[in-house]
């Protein structure tokens, strides 16, 4: 597939793993990637394993990144995290927005613009996490929902910084429970984000804005996701955790 953006595989390794075994499994990684030039692979790490895991990747074109962020440089925010303190222990990027940060731990949609922009003052790449739950799908407010994370989101941003920020859909029922949205589904929301992109921020933001998709990927499911139109990669929650099932998913197009 001829692709206008370089796919973008992800793990999100939640709050799995322990120091060792993480350490084996970006090893792992790192010794399966070539020079990154065909595709950009990362991992969101536990924060405490940051600087191991990053100390390994170190020469190798693997990101690693933070799950959270906030968007204070400093102050009596307790168990919390500036940007400046991810890019101190070897953070390249961040996630933002994560449904289980949204809706486990209340984070309303007006912080994600202040940590989007946050980020990227930091120079993090933050991944911008939306989604809708299956209450909204099924009272058919997917499209207002994400317009409106998107919204808040993306307040602060400009046309010039898309370069640096990535999108992930993830929708709320896909995650952890092995029912993967259909082909349709996810071009549908892949086209609106794209689409919502285009008209605040222009044709070219639209163009190399990069959008993942989240929820029960698997290396059985990966290539059909990827053909998916306006899917530029996978952001891999459960199956991210173990090499047999994350490098299938890197080298996706080598599945049958
Ligand atoms: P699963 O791949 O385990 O469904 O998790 C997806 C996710 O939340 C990635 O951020």
């Amino acid at each position: 597939m001829n692709r206008v953006r370089k796919p973008y595989i992800a793990g999100n390794w939640k709050m799995n793993l322990d120091r060792s075994r993480a350490l084996d499994l970006i090893k792992t990684i790192k010794g399966r990637l070539g020079d990154g030039n065909d595709r950009e692979v990362a991992v969101f790490t536990p924060a405490v394993y940051l600087a191991d895991v990053s100390a390994v990747a170190q020469g190798s074109p693997l990101g690693v990144g933070g799950q959270n962020l906030h968007w204070e440089q400093q102050g009596a925010f307790t168990g919390e995290l500036s940007g400046k303190m991810l890019r101190e222990v070897g953070a390249d990027r961040v996630l933002i927005g994560h449904s289980e940060r949204r809706h486990l731990f209340h984070e309303p949609d007006d912080w994600m613009g202040r940590k989007v922009r946050t980020a990227l003052d930091c120079d993090l790449l933050p991944v911008l996490c939306i989604g809708e739950t299956l209450d909204e799908r099924s009272h058919n407010r997917t499209d207002r929902i994400l317009k409106k994370q998107l919204e808040s989101g993306l307040s602060a941003v400009q046309a010039t910084e898309t370069r640096r920020l990535t999108i992930a859909y993830e929708p709320v029922w896909a995650i952890g429970t092995g029912e993967v949205a259909t082909p349709e589904q996810i071009a549908a929301a892949h086209a609106l984000i794209r689409k919502w992109v285009g008209t605040k921020l222009g044709g070219d933001a639209a163009v190399t804005i990069r959008i993942l998709y989240g929820g029960s990927v698997t290396p059985d499911n990966v290539k059909g996701i990827m053909a998916s139109p306006d899917v530029d990669g996978v952001l891999v929650g459960g199956a991210s955790l173990k090499p047999d099932t994350f490098l299938p998913i890197i080298e996706f197009e080598t599945r049958a």
